[in-house]
C-alpha cells in the first residue's frame, strides 16, 4: 500500500544539502504550451529556470480558482509551504488568512501565489532560514507569474511586499511609501501595493503589532472594493 511521507521525514529530507534524486528535466514545450493553471502547475514541477529548485523540496505553485478576480502575490514559499507544496500555509499565511477573514474576502475565491516558486534558505543547524531571492531569481520566475496572470486575467493584482512589487512592475519600488497605491501597468493591469504579512509577525511590541494589523486590514478592505470595480 502506498504511504504518505510524514512531516518529520519530509523535514529530514528537506535539510539535506542537495537533492539526491534530481528533479525531472524541464520540458519547455509543456511550459510554453500550458493552457490551464493545472497544466502550468504540472509543467512547473520540473522547472530549472534558476538554481533554487536544487535545494527546495518542491515547486510551490499558486492556488485558487482560474476564474478569480484578484491575484495576491507574495515573495516565495517559506519552510512550511515548501513541505506542504501550498502557498501561505505557515505563520505568515495564518496572519494573512485572519485579516482576509476580517475584510470579508473569501480566500477560496481568490488566487494566491508567489513571485518566486521555490524556497530559498540557508541551513542553520536543524533549521532552514529564509533567504531573500535575488533579482536574477525574481526575473527567472517571472515567467511563471506572467503565465498565471495570462491564464487568470485578473481584475486586480495585490503585491504583498517588495519582491512581489519588483516582479510585477519590473523595478524596485519603495513599498512603505507607496503602500495603498494602485499602479497601472502598461498592459492596463492594476497593481495594488502593500506590505508582506510577515512584516506584522516580526513586530514585537503588541500595540505596534495591532496598529500594523489594522493598517493591513484597511488595505484589504480597499482591495475588496477594488476587486469589484
Ligand atoms: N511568505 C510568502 O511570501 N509566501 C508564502 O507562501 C509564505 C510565506
Amino acid at each position: 500500500m502506498a504511504t504518505t511521507p510524514s512531516t518529520m521525514a519530509l523535514r529530514r529530507e528537506a535539510r539535506r544539502p542537495a537533492r539526491r534524486i534530481p528533479a525531472p528535466d524541464p520540458e519547455p514545450a509543456a511550459e510554453e504550451g500550458a493552457t490551464s493553471i493545472g497544466e502550468a502547475r504540472e509543467a512547473a514541477k520540473g522547472c530549472h529556470r534558476c538554481p533554487l529548485w536544487r535545494n527546495a523540496t518542491q515547486t510551490v505553485f499558486g492556488e485558487g480558482p482560474e476564474s478569480a478576480d484578484v491575484i495576491f502575490v507574495g515573495e516565495q514559499p517559506g519552510d512550511q509551504e515548501d513541505l506542504a507544496g501550498k502557498p501561505f500555509v505557515g505563520p505568515a499565511g495564518r496572519v494573512f488568512d485572519s485579516i482576509l477573514d476580517d475584510a470579508e474576502i473569501d480566500r477560496r475565491k481568490v488566487y494566491v501565489t508567489n513571485a518566486v516558486k521555490h524556497f530559498k534558505f540557508e541551513p542553520r543547524g536543524k533549521r532552514r532560514i529564509h533567504s531573500k531571492p535575488n533579482a536574477g531569481e525574481i526575473q527567472a520566475c517571472r515567467w511563471w507569474l506572467d503565465k498565471e496572470l495570462d491564464l487568470i486575467k485578473p481584475n486586480l493584482v495585490v503585491a504583498l511586499g517588495a519582491t512581489a512589487a519588483q516582479s510585477l512592475l519590473g523595478k524596485a519600488v519603495p513599498i512603505i511609501r507607496m503602500r495603498g497605491d494602485v499602479v497601472e501597468r502598461e498592459d492596463g493591469l492594476r497593481v495594488f501595493l502593500t506590505i508582506h504579512p510577515s512584516f506584522i509577525l516580526r513586530i514585537r511590541e503588541p500595540e505596534d503589532k495591532e496598529a500594523e494589523r489594522e493598517r493591513f486590514l484597511k488595505d484589504m478592505r480597499k482591495v475588496k472594493q477594488l476587486m469589484a470595480a
